[in-house]
C-alpha cells in the first residue's frame, strides 16, 4: 500500500509517499520546500505571501516525492498510490486549502480514497519515524502514551489512551512556546525565525545572569502560558538598552535564561502528566523539538524518573512540518474505513482552527 501525503499548513510546502508491505514501512521520499527565507524578510509569516508561494509550489514539490517511485511516467507513478493524505488544519486558512484542493482533485481523478489529518496528530506521531536502514520506520507506541506538541501555533500535552485517541490535558492559555521564541528573536534583534537563533546563541549565554519567570509552573492543572515571559524579555531588554548595557554577550544571557524558563515550565507540566497518567509511552513533537537543550533535558529528566517510559524524540528532519508525519497518521487512519469513505467534496473544506478533543 503506498500512500502520497500531502502539508500545506503554514509556509512549508511538502509531499511524501510511504509504502507499507506487511509491518515493514519504507519512506519512499520526503520533500519539503520552505519560504522561511522569504518571511524573514517580513519578521514573520505572512498569509498572502505564504499562500502565492503555496501555489506555486505545490505542483513541483509533489511531481519531485512522486519522481523517487520507480517507473518513468508519471502516470504510472499515480497508478501506483492507493490513498492520499492531507492536512485539513490547524494553520493558515488559505494556505491549507492549497493543500487540500490539490489532494481533493488527485483523489477525484484518481478514484482513490482521502484521508484527513490534523496536523497536530501528525507532529504527535512524527518521533515514529526512523531513518534507519534505507528509511524503515521502527518505533511502535505502546499505549497509553502522552505527547508533548511544542510548535510555532500549539503548545499542549495529548493523552493518546489507544491509537487515533486523542485527548488535550493541558495547553496555553496565550502564546504558543514557539511563538515566543519568535516574538523574543524579534525584540532582541535576531531575525526570523527567533528558535533557531536563540538556540544557538543560549549555548554560548551565561547561566543565572538573570531571573525571568516560569509562568504557571506551580499551578496545579497542565496548562501553559508563556506571553507574560516574552514581556518580561522585553521590559528587560528595554532596561537594559536604557541603561547602555545591551550587548552581544548579554543578549546570549538572556537567551539561555529565556530558554532555561521555558524547558523548565516545559518539564515541570510534563512530569506531572507523567505522574497522574502513568502512560507507556512519552512523544515529543514539533518545530520547538529541535531544540538541543530542550531534548536533552526532557531525556535526562524521564529517563531517569521514569525508565520504564518508552521516549520518543522525533529526529530533527521531522520536527518541522513535512508530509511523513501525515502519511504516517493517515496510515493509522486506513483501518478506520469510516473516516474515509464516502467522502463529500463540496462539504470538505480547510480547518484553520482545527483541534483535537480536550479533557472534560
Ligand atoms: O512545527 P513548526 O515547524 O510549525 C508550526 O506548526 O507552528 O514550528 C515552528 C516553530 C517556530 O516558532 C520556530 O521558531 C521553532 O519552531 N523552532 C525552534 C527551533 N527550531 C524551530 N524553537 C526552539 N529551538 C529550535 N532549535
Ligand atoms: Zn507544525
Amino acid at each position: 500500500m503506498r500512500i502520497l501525503a500531502i502539508e500545506t499548513s503554514c509556509d512549508e510546502t511538502a509531499a511524501a509517499v510511504l509504502e507499507v508491505k506487511s509491518s515493514s514501512f519504507k519512506l519512499i521520499s520526503n520533500v519539503v520546500s520552505s519560504q522561511v527565507k522569504i518571511h524573514a524578510k517580513f519578521g514573520g509569516i505572512v498569509p498572502e505571501v505564504a499562500a502565492r508561494k503555496q501555489m506555486e509550489m505545490i505542483l513541483p514539490i509533489i511531481s519531485e516525492a512522486l519522481n523517487f517511485l520507480p517507473d518513468k511516467k508519471i502516470k504510472n507513478k499515480l497508478k501506483d498510490i492507493d490513498y492520499l493524505a492531507v492536512t485539513q488544519g490547524p494553520g493558515l486558512i488559505t494556505s491549507l486549502t492549497v493543500g487540500l484542493e490539490t489532494a481533493k482533485t488527485l483523489a477525484l481523478v484518481l478514484d482513490k480514497p482521502l484521508i484527513l489529518i490534523n496536523h497536530l496528530e501528525g507532529h504527535m506521531l512524527a518521533s515514529l519515524l526512523k531513518y534507519e536502514n534505507n528509511f524503515i520506520i521502527k518505533n511502535k507506541i505502546i499505549y497509553p502514551a502522552l505527547a508533548l506538541v511544542v510548535s510555532g501555533g500549539h503548545t499542549m500535552l495529548v493523552l493518546m489512551k489507544k491509537e487515533n485517541h486523542y485527548k488535550i490535558v493541558g495547553e496555553t492559555l496565550d502564546d504558543a512556546v514557539g511563538e515566543a521564541y519568535d516574538k523574543v528573536a524579534q525584540i532582541l534583534n535576531l531575525g526570523y525565525p527567533g528558535g533557531p537563533a536563540i538556540d544557538r546563541l543560549a549555548i554560548q549565554g551565561l547561566a543565572n545572569k538573570f531571573n525571568l519567570p516560569r509562568p504557571m509552573i506551580k499551578s496545579a492543572d497542565l496548562n501553559f502560558s508563556f506571553s507574560g515571559l516574552k514581556t518580561a524579555v522585553l521590559y528587560l531588554t528595554q532596561d537594559l538598552k536604557n541603561k547602555n548595557k545591551l550587548n552581544e554577550q548579554i543578549t546570549k544571557d538572556i537567551c539561555l535564561e529565556f530558554q532555561t524558563a521555558t524547558i523548565d515550565v516545559l518539564l515541570s507540566k510534563t512530569i506531572t502528566a507523567l505522574k497522574k497518567f502513568k502512560p507507556k509511552t512519552f512523544l515529543l513533537g514539533g518545530g520547538v523539538a529541535a531544540s538541543q537543550a530542550l531534548r536533552q533535558k526532557l531525556n535526562e529528566k524521564i529517563s531517569k524518573e521514569f525508565p520504564q517510559i518508552k521516549i520518543f524524540i522525533p529526529e530533527i528532519k521531522f520536527t518541522g512540518d513535512n508530509a511523513a508525519m501525515v502519511a504516517l497518521a493517515g496510515y493509522y487512519k486506513i483501518n478506520k474505513k469510516s473516516k474515509i469513505k464516502n467522502i463529500k467534496y463540496k462539504k470538505i473544506k480547510a480547518e484553520p482552527n482545527m483541534t483535537l478533543p480536550h479533557k472534560s
